[in-house]
C-alpha cells in the first residue's frame, strides 16, 4: 500500500496529520475568521471534532477519496494550517483543493506555496487530470491564492450552499494537467476535449 508522502517546499513541510495536531487544529480552525470562510468548519469548534477529523484521514487516503496534510514551517513541526485534495473522483481523475491557514500566519504566501505543492502532487503522484477549488465570493483572499497558483476562473454558482443560515455564492477556479505541464495554466480555459492517457 502506498503511504501518504511528506512534501517539502521552500519554507514549508506538508505532512500527514497525527492526533497530536488536534489541539492546534481546534485552536486555529476555531478562529471565527477561519471558520466563517470554510464551508465545513464549525464555530465554536467543539472538543473532539479535530481528533475525529484527523482519525479519518488515513482511511480517506487508502480509499483514494482524499488526502489531507498538516502545513508546518520547514524548521518547526508546529501545525500552522491544513491543505489537501477532497472529493477525489478516480473515474474522472479530478480532485477538489481545499485549505486554511491559521490567522496569525496570513499574508505570508504560505497558502499559495502549499497549494502549489499540492497541485504538483495531484497531477504527479495522484495522477489527476483536473484540480478545482471553490470559495465563497465574499472571500477574495482565497480567490487570490487560486489565481497565484495558476488556476483559471471558471464561474460562479449562485447561492450554491448554505453557511450558518445564509445562502452563499460560490466561485470556482480550476487547472487541468495539460496546461499545468505546458506552463500555460490560468491563461486560457476554452472548452475542449482531451484524450485520456
Ligand atoms: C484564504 C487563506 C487560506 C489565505 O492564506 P494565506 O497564507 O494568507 O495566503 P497567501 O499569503 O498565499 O495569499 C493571500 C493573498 O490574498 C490577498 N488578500 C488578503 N486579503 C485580501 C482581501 N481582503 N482582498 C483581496 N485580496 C486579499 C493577499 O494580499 C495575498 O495576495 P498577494 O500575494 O497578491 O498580495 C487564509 O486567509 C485562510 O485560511 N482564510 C480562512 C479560511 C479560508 O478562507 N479557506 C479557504 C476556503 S476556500
Amino acid at each position: 500500500m502506498t503511504r501518504q508522502p511528506t512534501l517539502a517546499t521552500e519554507r514549508l513541510l506538508l505532512r500527514p496529520m497525527t492526533l497530536t495536531d488536534a489541539p492546534e487544529v481546534q485552536r486555529l480552525a476555531g478562529d471565527y475568521d477561519v471558520a466563517a470562510n470554510a464551508l465545513d468548519i464549525p464555530y465554536p469548534y467543539p472538543d473532539g471534532v479535530a481528533g475525529s477529523w484527523i482519525a479519518g484521514h488515513e482511511e480517506g487516503f487508502v480509499l483514494g477519496e482524499m488526502v489531507v496534510f498538516a502545513v508546518t514551517p520547514a524548521d518547526d513541526d508546529l501545525l500552522i494550517g491544513a491543505i489537501g485534495l477532497m472529493n477525489i473522483d478516480r473515474r474522472h481523475r479530478r480532485g477538489e483543493l481545499g485549505y486554511w491557514i491559521g490567522k496569525p500566519y496570513w499574508n505570508r504566501g504560505y497558502a499559495t506555496e502549499a497549494a502549489g505543492a499540492i497541485i504538483a502532487y495531484g497531477f504527479g503522484g495522484l495522477g489527476l487530470n483536473r484540480i478545482y477549488a471553490m470559495y465563497f465570493t465574499r472571500n477574495p483572499a482565497s480567490a487570490r491564492v487560486m489565481q497565484k497558483c495558476g488556476m483559471a476562473y471558471e464561474g460562479c454558482l449562485r447561492r450554491h450552499v448554505q453557511k450558518w443560515g445564509f445562502f452563499e455564492d460560490i466561485g470556482i477556479y480550476g487547472i487541468v494537467k495539460e496546461e499545468y505541464l505546458a506552463g500555460s495554466a490560468g491563461r486560457d480555459h476554452r472548452s475542449r476535449r482531451t484524450k485520456t492517457a
